[in-house]
């Protein structure tokens, strides 16, 4: 039985907040940390960007230093700025003592620069990919994607944002001054041993995967941001591990969503709560013209599954509860009057989706998700290996396949729609697909809703219904560099819980 057994229950039917008071958590604003603003790194106009992969030490509880890995500087990396129609080229160097991949996740670029498993960079080694980038504007992110050990390296902090303007997006006057009113929100979570030491293993990880016990954002513990008395954009990555998050403001105010993983929605969505799976970005504004601030909060869903009461109970519960021992980790936005406010009006119109007729839908493909417990441990995964075709005791499969790397298990033919199809045999489960933006039609048995129903690259699944999308690649992946689909609880995928496929013209 999984823990999220209500999280259809309260998705569905119990996302409104109104009349609940939330009281944030207290705060003193001065002990709190600044968010920190990953430096940016313009790579727009195709000058190569110099990208360290290295050790650090960094700080996320006061006084503690914790060995860490980053890209350029001591946790994560820095933003990566590019633009639609434009070449960026990426001179990564890893100065690890072990191998590393680093994948573009989202983006819409051939096998051979996608920087899945293949593309392991030995120790002293660069790599130096060319990307161009073909795609709409959106949110994407760079992460570690190294065999066996995507969840370590990723939780040692080789993650950054990659933001992809164009001009539809710029023409809409949507805030875009970053880390002023257009700022990075990274979430993750992180536990940490009596020495304030960062503490991750794959083998002790649950089944569900590894979950921090502490909400870190942008590597800081519920930092505080300066930002104007207007709208604010609040690019948002759960880059977590495995852990869900429900987000909501302290004082149940409604923001708009303008963005899913691959981009602008069609119109922005006013929301008051919004969940979050690991991989999934989104993009809100806020507007915080009449305010002095605004505390995000970010609730661990799972903590709200267990109440089992649905959102509302969920989030009273955790904030008056004994103890509090669960009160969400926030992101205060202050304002500073003295900054000069974004005031145009969100538009009612960001972009147009086209979506393809029933008839262009040449291929349906189906993928289940299993957990083998093998003997009765429910307690842990137990499988280290995820090494091998067959599935054994304990193993992480996609149809009935842990991940081999010389195994093919799809293939696929470019320009052609396809419906993809997924469900898992137990708990809910992040899918996510390389190469490709796709349209969500079902999630968990029931229509797409509006916030979801702009371009995805990940979609998330439960136990007892089908999540569906439909989707075209544009872009070739040979049998020597292919694409990956996984889960992106990365606990999972690095037990095996993820396939390869080629994309090609013809597929024989
Ligand atoms: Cu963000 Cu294959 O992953
Ligand atoms: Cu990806
Ligand atoms: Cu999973």
């Amino acid at each position: 039985m999984s823990l999220r057994f209500s999280r259809r229950q309260f998705l569905a039917g119990g996302l409104s907040l109104t009349g609940v008071c939330l009281a944030g958590p207290a705060w003193s604003n001065t002990a709190r940390p600044s968010l920190p603003i990953p430096p940016l790194a313009d790579g727009t106009n195709g000058e190569p960007l110099d990208l360290t992969i290295r050790t650090g030490l960094w700080s996320f509880k006061p006084g503690v230093m914790t060995p860490t890995l980053g890209i350029n500087q001591d946790y994560l990396g820095p933003t990566i700025r590019t633009r639609r129609n434009k070449e960026l080229n990426l001179n990564y160097h890893n100065t690890l003592t072990e191998g590393v991949s680093v994948h573009g996740h989202g983006l819409h670029v051939p096998g051979n620069v996608d920087g899945g498993p293949q593309l392991e960079m030995a120790p002293g080694e660069r790599w130096q990919p060319t990307l161009s980038i073909m795609q709409p504007a959106a949110t994407c992110w760079y992460h570690s994607h190294t065999h066996g050990k995507t969840g370590t390296q990723t939780y040692r902090g080789l993650a950054g944002m990659m933001i992809i303007d164009d001009d539809e997006a710029v023409s809409k006057e949507l805030p875009n001054r970053y880390g002023l009113d257009d700022l990075p929100v990274i979430i993750q979570d992180r536990t940490f041993d009596a020495a304030g030491r960062l503490v991750y293993s794959l083998e002790q990880a649950g089944e569900d995967g590894w979950f921090g016990d502490t909400a870190v954002i942008n590597g800081a513990l519920s930092p505080v941001a300066e930002v104007p008395a207007g709208k604010v954009r609040l690019r948002i990555l759960n880059g977590a591990n495995a852990r869900f998050y429900i987000l909501a403001f302290a004082d149940n105010r409604t923001f708009h969503k303008i963005a899913s993983d691959g981009g602008l929605l069609e119109a922005p969505v006013p929301m008051t709560t919004m969940e979050m799976s690991p991989g999934e970005r989104c993009e809100i504004i806020v507007d915080l013209s009449e305010d002095t601030s605004a505390e995000l909060l970010t609730f661990f869903e799972d903590d709200i599954d267990e109440e089992g009461e649905g959102i509302v109970s969920g989030l009273v519960g955790l904030l008056t509860g004994p103890g509090q021992s669960a009160a969400p980790a926030s992101l205060l936005l202050k304002v500073a009057r003295t900054l000069v406010a974004h005031t145009v009006p969100v538009p009612e119109r960001l972009t147009t989706i086209e979506r393809p007729d029933a008839s262009e839908i040449r291929k349906t493909r189906e993928f289940v998700l299993e957990m083998d417990h093998g003997e009765d441990d429910r307690s842990h995964a137990g499988n280290t290996g995820g090494h091998g075709t067959h599935a054994g005791d304990g193993a992480m499969t996609i149809n009935g396949a842990v991940m081999d790397m010389s195994v093919i298990n799809e293939r696929v033919e470019r320009g052609v729609w396809e419906r993809w199809r997924i469900r898992s045999d137990q708990g809910a489960h992040p899918f996510h697909v390389h190469g490709c933006s796709f349209l969500v039609e079902q999630m968990e048995g029931a229509a797409v809703t509006p916030d979801q129903a702009g371009w995805k690259d990940t979609v998330v699944l439960d136990d007892d219904d089908w999540s569906e999308f439909v989707v075209r690649f544009d872009h070739l992946a040979g049998d020597d560099f292919p694409y990956m689909y996984h889960c992106h609880i990365l606990e999972h995928e690095d037990q095996g819980m993820m396939g390869q496929f080629t994309v090609t013209d013809t597929t024989g």
